[in-house]
């Protein structure tokens, strides 16, 4: 195996799944724990294929097999529409953006932004990444944090950063600090609709008040993006480097006039959709580095070496992805009846696929709860098992923007540990919660030291 090791391995924070008897999970267990389903899914969800929830009139089927994965997202996939309960919640904020739209318009807007996302044009951006996380490296140089500090915060004000300036190809400082207050301001309140929410009303009010609020708080975006297009057309020129001057082009290649709403809806979603994931996998990936510090160790060895080159960092990534996925949920919606499994899974059902369970079974993961990055050395996901490993999703709705992160991963993470260590305060432990993505309800609190 490359990168053989006898290193010890560790089980970094994550909830001991509940054991319940016959009846299973319920709403009020969600109610019970705030609504956090990481808390909530009990032990045999880590490796039961079908295991169907009854919440109240609306039945959830939680998929966790690699065979019925790819029937749901791949094989049978236009059997299915994004779910209700998606769609209730990121709609009103990304308006018609590629992540909330479905059926043909979907198919139409893959196709014209396929180009969007080339290795090429990922790499155009490469020199941005380096930029971004080269000004925090400057400010935390010229004063390191006395304290420790919740990483979270700065990781995701860094993905942020990055993806502000290659959507916009640079935006003034004024804009620049008031895009990233309004969105931070905004992702605390945006809603994170849980199954259980489905089923209570006043959960639904308090939801509805949140969207407002957020998009009042990211209304500052259609004027970005009003903006973007009438200096792009006055001088397309300006905009070598830009996601969204790529974005007009596809639609122009399509032989089509520019349209504002189209560019401020995927402005939207690429902001959303890209930086907070990215940002909290950065922050999970420091997290299991500082729990397993022989790891670490061997890791900034090799990127002294190596740089962003090292293998052993893409084993690294990979590893905290799997044990720390952003995006937790996957869901669909049936339009007809069908057999998933051996259940008959009636029209209008949810399916959910997780890939915090699915990326912790207990039958496909050798030491499914330790961080073990030197698996993917060996490890190779053939046919159907790859859906067993879905932290970009899977089929044709694959995250558009996968290339992009790993990327964005490789590069800061790279820079971030040849500079500093980042060691965890044990006496603040992580608990891993679901809002709007993967969190720590308790943040994640390290001492930052400059090598
Ligand atoms: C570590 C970072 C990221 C993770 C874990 C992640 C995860 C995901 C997942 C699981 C999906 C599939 C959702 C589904 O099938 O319902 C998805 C879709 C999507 N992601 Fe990402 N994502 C990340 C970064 C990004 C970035 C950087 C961008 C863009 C700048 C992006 C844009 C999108 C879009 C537009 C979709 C919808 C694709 C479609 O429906 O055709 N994501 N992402």
């Amino acid at each position: 195996m490359e990168h053989q090791s006898d290193l010890p391995l560790y089980r970094p924070a994550a909830p001991i799944p509940p054991q319940y008897n016959t009846r299973g999970v319920s709403w009020f267990q969600y109610l019970k724990q705030g609504a956090n389903p990481l808390k909530v899914w009990n032990d045999r969800m880590y490796h039961q294929p079908v295991y169907m929830v009854p919440l109240g009139p609306v039945k959830i089927f939680h998929i966790n097999d690699p065979d019925i994965t790819e029937q749901v997202l791949q094989d049978k996939a236009g059997r299915f529409i994004r779910s209700r309960i998606q769609a209730d919640s990121v709609d009103t904020i990304l308006g018609k953006g590629l992540l909330a739209v479905d059926g043909d318009e979907w198919k139409e807007q893959r196709r014209i932004l396929a180009p969007v996302f080339q290795p090429r044009q990922v790499a155009a951006f490469e020199d941005e990444m380096r930029k971004s996380t080269q000004k925090l490296i400057a400010k935390w140089t010229e004063k390191p944090p006395k304290r420790p500090i919740d990483i979270i915060k700065p990781t995701s004000q860094l993905t942020l950063d990055f993806i502000a300036n290659a959507l916009f190809g640079g935006l003034s400082e004024d804009n620049h600090n008031l895009l990233s207050n309004k969105t931070d301001q905004g992702l605390k309140r945006m809603p994170w609709l849980t199954a259980a929410q489905l089923i209570n009303p006043f959960k639904s009010i308090n939801r509805r008040m949140s969207e407002l609020t957020f998009r009042r708080q990211i209304s500052l975006l259609d004027e970005l993006a009003e903006d973007f297009v009438d200096r792009y057309r006055r001088d397309p020129g300006q905009f070598e480097n830009s996601l969204l001057a790529r974005v007009v082009e596809a639609q122009e290649a399509e032989g089509r006039s520019v349209d504002k709403t189209f560019v401020r809806d995927q402005t939207a979603t690429f902001l959303l959709a890209g930086h907070e994931t990215t940002g909290k996998a950065l922050a999970f990936t420091l997290y299991c580095l500082s729990v397993d510090k022989a790891r670490r160790t061997k890791l900034v060895t090799e990127l002294d070496r190596e740089g962003e080159n090292s293998v052993y960092l893409d084993y690294v990534i990979k590893e905290a992805l799997r044990l720390y996925p952003p995006a937790v949920i996957v869901s669909r919606d049936t339009t007809e009846e069908m057999m998933l499994g051996d259940r008959e899974v009636p029209k209008g059902s949810t399916v959910m696929i997780s890939p915090w369970l699915s990326q912790r079974n207990t039958q496909l993961w050798e030491q499914s709860d330790k961080f073990w990055p030197e698996r993917w050395g060996s490890e190779v996901l053939k046919g159907s098992r790859r859906y067993s490993y879905l932290p970009f999703g899977g089929g044709p709705r694959v995250c558009i923007g996968m290339g992009l992160a790993l990327m964005e991963m490789k590069i800061m993470l790279a820079a971030l540990l040849q500079s500093f260590t980042f060691d965890h305060m044990e006496d603040r432990p992580v608990e891993p919660e679901v809002a709007v993505t993967l969190g720590s309800k308790t943040g994640i609190w390290m001492k930052i030291t400059h090598r």
